[in-house]
């Protein structure tokens, strides 16, 4: 895996990546009203995905429509990636078809976001999951499904790299401590969810997220029950189950059902031994200690 990807600006990524990368630094301009989702791979960034663009669109295409676009898109498809976007066309896209507010996503580390999205009064959405189950995600995602194309590891050799930081966008543990910080300095700017919290209080924290944005629920929508049919839209079984997802491909041309494997809270515990987990519950003691974050 290691000779698969590259060090840039301390992080990890796949080699195809890098231009669009640098190209969405050099030149990505951030406007006030964006929402950009920010996840370390893994994380549930689709879910988080559908879940924002189903909030945010909720008047403008209501859950009732059989072409709602989240029925025949993937999620993907509706929220890009800045960085993969840019690489993809080869060329800077100005999102200029999007309506505002422009919703966008992005792996990248704080620091290493366009200084434009670092500096304007865009919103930011972090996700961030167990890393056990992110390294068992992971391990799936580029290792049996070959995805990014980084050669074969056993899971204990892919453990060790993970340890050592090296993973997609990783060291993990800086990535998400410096989103984490931020939140805590500049609440209105980077609202910070867990993947956990999100499977056992969904209602709760798609409330705070819809606060976050700006666009609270109503009473009368509470009453109507649009909370739970954005949570019903977006499950894991509602979306690994239609066709777009099933049978299709991303523009990226990635198959859609890579994205969607167990959609579960602990997965972890069917892989690891013993000794696996001792080694990853003593990097993830030795990095978040004191910082306010547990991961159990
Ligand atoms: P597992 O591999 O543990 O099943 P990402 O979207 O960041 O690539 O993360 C993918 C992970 O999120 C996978 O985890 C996937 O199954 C899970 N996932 C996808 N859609 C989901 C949904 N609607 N609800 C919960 N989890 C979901």
């Amino acid at each position: 895996l290691a000779s698969h990807i590259y060090n840039y600006q301390g992080f990890w990524i796949a080699p195809r990546h890098l231009q669009g990368v640098i190209a969405c630094q050099q030149q990505f301009q951030a406007q006030d009203s964006d929402i950009i989702l920010v996840t370390s791979p893994k994380s549930g960034t689709t879910w988080l995905k559908a879940l924002v663009f189903a909030l945010v669109n909720r008047i403008r295409f209501p859950f009732s429509e059989q072409n709602h676009p989240l029925l025949v898109n993937n999620p993907h498809d509706l929220v890009p990636f800045l960085e993969l976007k840019l690489y993809i066309d080869g060329q800077v896209p100005n999102f200029s078809s999007f309506t505002s507010p422009r919703l966008l996503s992005t792996h990248l580390p704080y620091g290493s976001l366009p200084k434009s999205v670092q500096h304007s009064k865009n919103k930011l959405v972090y996700l961030c999951r167990n890393p056990r189950d992110i390294f068992i995600s992971l391990f799936h995602f580029t290792n049996n499904l070959r995805i990014e194309n980084m050669g074969t590891n056993s899971i204990e050799e892919m453990l060790d790299l993970f340890c050592k930081g090296v993973s997609l966008y990783g060291p993990f543990w800086n990535h998400v401590l410096d989103y984490w910080k931020k939140s805590i300095e500049n609440p209105k700017k980077v609202l910070f969810l867990m993947y956990e919290e999100m499977k056992e209080q969904p209602e709760i924290q798609l409330k705070r997220l819809a606060e976050f944005l700006g666009c609270s629920f109503s009473i009368e929508e509470e009453k109507s029950g649009v909370v739970d049919e954005i949570l019903k839209m977006c499950s894991f079984e509602n979306l690994s189950n239609l066709e777009v997802n099933k049978n299709e491909k991303l523009s990226t041309g990635e198959e859609n059902k890579v994205f969607f494997r167990r959609g579960k809270v602990g997965d972890w515990k069917n892989y690891f031994t013993l000794e696996m987990t001792e080694k990853l519950n003593h990097i993830i003691e030795q990095k978040f200690q004191g910082s306010g974050l547990l991961f159990e």
